[in-house]
């Protein structure tokens, strides 16, 4: 089963700026003149718009001391890697003190390192040396649950009239009674299987948690709730990160009265059971309740403060939004005048998980016309999702899907997420056995949910037993794949994937009409083939045209006003120029990408 279907049912001057920084690494190039400096500030402010935001899972990035587990250390040390991959910002997912049931979503203190990844000091260097690279640090923020190990939640569980006690989620059962514990309070269900609902002797109360009872929901009717996360928000914007990814957002409010959620029934009108055993509910109760966009402009206003003169570039706010359709998803960028996500997550394009080129060109017109002019944020895949190959994969012709799909995510408008490995095409690798799993859920649903560890294999940086990760035993092994698979071998080879990556990274920076361009869909009958132009004042349109298919296709491109001429900017490897705009011939899963004269 896939993630998401747990949460299912729930301008020229850019480019002048992004030029210049890519020319003059960090900062205002001492010859630049009073144009330039004027696109770079707007640059800095824009950063976003088109930027590259890259997801380090932290622990299987780089180890730097041979503990098995990758570090802050480890990844400072590659930073040189990811500038020249061309990236804009790293994503972390969650360094905080944590007892790791989650591996890290479950934090015990919001405003440390856990040890394991490194220090204070550690982090404070490594976004001070990812800055130089002009790289910026994104941290992962996660509001709707803490540990249950964290300070907050050991107050709350001590007593009913504990201060904190009101910062979580507690109800009395059904039928309880003073020797018995009765029912949960209703039928909720958590994300990772059972009842949301944990009962807890020491006050003699349910508390409510959507995804591990380790993991108890935070009550956001509390305002003390919200000073504290702002709180938290300050202390990393002060040390210098570039903005954030909140975690789980639809799950922050729950129906105040406790009501069941309705069962989800298949066509024969039988419960649908998934892969916990129980029966799936509609999410009706539990997932974006009244609450949650006041929350977001809150926090969004918050960390507007500090894109101020006195902290250079915009502080930026992802979500982790998987919302059912386009509509739901526009709401998250907020209503006009109060702004929410500058990048709320378009899981509608990178999850259809079929090359289906109609679905494809409908969701990306979609992203392109009905956000309101915001930016789309597109990505593939991620630490909870199979990786692309996985779910798009045919075995065979891997390595051209990826370079067909990664054409599609780095050349459509807007702002991109991709996941470490993504860029060598590295495999989702699902244990084979209960007993290798470490991701937890992956060990309760076993054999029907395998959990998230295929997706979260350590790096392959070179072909050695621990492909360059660690000199240790990996906390999670090197798949045989890295053998091919990997940085070292593939940055000797033009024509590998990750040569492919860093080609379309550049494009996408530094071609006037791809770092801003408007986005048309051409060619829109064509079930083999997806084609679009981009368009920009000032700068030569560009067409891509991506093969879906296994079989060689031709496509004639009817760009009105074009003399038919090309200049090749990038071609599947091995494939020959196109005589004309009208005769492009892609060979299986071929791509094609010229600016038109
Ligand atoms: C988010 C994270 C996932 C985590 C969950 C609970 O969905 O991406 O990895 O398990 O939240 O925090």
């Amino acid at each position: 089963m896939h993630w998401t279907k747990h949460l299912e049912s729930g301008a020229l001057a850019l480019f002048l700026g992004a030029a210049a920084l890519a020319a003059g690494g960090q900062g205002v190039p001492a010859s630049s003149t009073l144009h330039q400096r004027s696109a770079i500030q707007s640059s800095e402010r824009d950063w976003w718009k088109s930027a590259v935001i890259y997801e380090i899972y932290p622990r299987s990035f780089q180890d730097s001391n041979g503990d098995g587990v990758g570090d802050l250390n480890g990844i400072t040390q590659r930073l040189d890697y990811l500038k020249e991959l061309g990236i804009d910002a790293i994503w972390l997912s969650p360094v905080y003190p944590s007892p790791q049931v989650d591996f890290g979503y479950d934090i015990s203190d919001y405003k440390n390192i856990d040890p394991q990844y490194g220090t204070m000091a550690d982090f404070d260097r490594l976004v001070a040396e990812a800055g130089k690279r002009h790289i910026r640090v994104l941290m992962d923020m996660v509001m709707n649950h803490s540990s249950d190990k964290h300070q907050w939640f050991l107050q709350s569980r001590s007593s009913r009239t504990n201060p904190y006690r009101d910062w979580y989620v507690w109800s009395d059962g059904k039928g309880e009674t003073t020797t018995d514990k009765g029912q949960p309070p209703n039928n909720w269900i958590s994300y990772f299987g059972h009842s949301a609902w944990q009962w807890d002797e020491t006050t003699r109360q349910y508390y409510y948690h959507k995804f591990y009872a380790q993991q108890p929901d935070l009550n956001w009717n509390n305002p003390k709730v919200h000073e504290a996360f702002k709180d938290i928000i300050s202390f990393w914007l002060k040390r210098g990160v570039g903005g954030f990814r909140f975690d789980a957002v639809p799950t922050l409010f729950e129906d105040p009265n406790l009501t069941d959620e309705g069962v989800v029934k298949d066509k024969d009108g039988k419960p649908i059971i998934n892969s916990f055993g129980d029966q799936e509910l509609d999410d009706s109760k539990t997932t974006n309740q009244p609450g949650v966009h006041e929350v977001m402009q809150e926090m969004r206003a918050y960390a507007d403060t500090f894109s101020a003169a006195s902290f250079p570039g915009t502080r930026v706010l992802i979500g982790e939004t998987y919302m059912p359709n386009i509509t739901e998803l526009a709401k998250m960028y907020g209503p006009a005048g109060k702004p929410e996500f500058q990048l709320p997550m378009d899981t509608q394009v990178g999850m259809i998980n079929k090359l289906d080129v109609a679905t494809f060109r409908t969701k990306l017109i979609e992203a392109e016309t009905e956000l309101n002019n915001n930016t789309p944020l597109l990505l593939f895949d991620n630490h909870d999702n199979p990786r692309i190959q996985a779910r798009y994969g045919d075995g065979v012709h891997d390595t051209d899907i990826q370079r067909a799909l990664s054409t599609v995510l780095f050349l459509s408008r807007g702002a991109v997420q991709m996941y470490y490995g993504d860029e060598i095409g590295m495999l989702t690798t699902t244990p084979s056995r209960k007993e290798d799993v470490k991701d937890p859920i992956g060990i309760s649903g076993w054999p029907e949910e395998k959990g998230r560890d295929g997706e979260r294999t350590p790096m392959q940086w070179d072909s050695s037993a621990n492909a360059g990760f660690s000199t240790a035993k990996p906390w999670l092994p090197v798949p045989p794949s890295a053998a091919l698979l990997n940085v070292a071998d593939e940055s000797r080879d033009p024509s590998s994937l990750l040569a492919w990556y860093r080609s379309l990274i550049r494009i996408k920076k530094t071609n006037p009409t791809m770092v801003c361009g408007v986005e048309t869909m051409l060619d829109t009958n064509n079930t083999k083939v997806l084609s679009w132009m981009r368009k920009a004042q000032g700068a030569p349109p560009v067409v891509v045209s991506v093969n879906f298919t296994a079989e060689s296709q031709t496509v004639n491109l009817n760009v009105p006003g074009a003399n038919g001429k090309l200049k090749t900017l990038l071609k599947t490897p091995g494939a020959s120029d196109p005589a004309s705009l009208e005769k492009i011939e892609l060979g299986p899963y071929g791509v094609y990408i010229g600016e038109v004269k």
